[in-house]
């Protein structure tokens, strides 16, 4: 398949693939391994996520894998598609249609509302554009926010409204670097069962230092000095541990606060 065919039909279950991925930092007195050599696969309808400690290069992963960020070697593909072989236009295409990011920082647009904000990944937000952003916006606990200002909003009211935008468009592959960094564990633990809706209709990334919100992920890859030490399956861990079968369904793993979003 060409890659300008690729770009145009993406394929509706692609997995994400990356090979030997490295980044380094080139100061006149050090060479900085963010990342050395990592290898890892990741499912269309996985969550995933990233652990380690911190300066381990779990960022600079995410964003060699998600594009952001070009590798000093190493490859990414998205099923046939050969990413970071891509033009940058062809990046960029791919990234509006099938990527979602949500950032430490929440980086709003300081003239838009909230609700504005949240539909700024849609072209042209139709009605049902509006419900969907005023419902994730609801189950993150900040719908009465919708109609103000980003200045008007405390530090985790814009993580939140920044989550929103990440899933609104309901992209194939969400990114998220430390989603939990600036709320507390009650919110914390809200906003891990919104963003886990995302399994509905692609991959879920999520970078953390906090083991404990990926109790329910697929695979987990562990960092340590930029170096992939160990991938498991923590859902699976804890299956077997106590004897529970596997949930039927996407839907059987997700909590509450997502059950609107279906
Ligand atoms: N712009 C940069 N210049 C030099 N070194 C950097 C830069 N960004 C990150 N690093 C280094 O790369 C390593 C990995 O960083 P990062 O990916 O941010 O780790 P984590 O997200 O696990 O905290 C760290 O040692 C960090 O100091
Ligand atoms: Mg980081």
């Amino acid at each position: 398949m060409s890659l300008d065919a690729t770009i145009a039909r993406p394929e509706p279950d692609s997995a994400m693939r990356a090979d030997a991925l490295t980044l380094t930092y080139v100061s006149p007195r050090s060479t900085t391994y963010a990342v050395r050599e990592v290898s890892l696969q990741i499912g269309a309808r996985d969550f995933a996520g990233i652990v380690g400690p911190s300066g381990s290069g779990k960022s600079s992963l995410l964003y060699l894998m998600s594009g952001l960020k070009t590798a000093t070697s190493g490859e990414v593909w998205f099923d046939d598609f050969h990413y970071s072989a891509a033009t940058p236009t062809q990046k960029l295409n791919f990234r509006r249609r099938a990527f979602g990011f949500i950032f430490q920082q929440p980086f709003l647009v300081p003239y838009l509302s909230v609700l504005e904000n949240v539909l700024v990944p849609i072209e042209n937000p139709a009605e049902r554009d509006q419900k969907r952003a005023l419902e994730l916006l609801e189950a993150l606990g900040i719908a009465d926010l919708a109609p103000k200002f980003p200045n008007e909003c405390s530090g985790g009211e814009r993580v939140r409204a920044s989550m929103a935008r990440g899933l609104v468009h309901r992209p194939k592959w969400l990114w998220v670097d430390e989603p939990t960094a600036s709320l507390d564990h009650t919110t914390g633990r809200m906003v891990m069962d919104v963003l886990k809706s995302q399994k509905l209709h692609g991959a879920l990334v999520v970078v953390t230092h906090d083991l404990e919100i990926l109790d329910d992920a697929d695979t987990v890859f562990r960092m340590r000095d930029g170096v992939l030490l160990e991938t498991f399956a923590p859902c699976a861990t804890a299956r077997d541990e106590m004897g529970i079968q596997k949930p039927t369904s996407t839907e059987a793993a997700l909590g509450d606060a997502a059950s609107g979003l279906l």
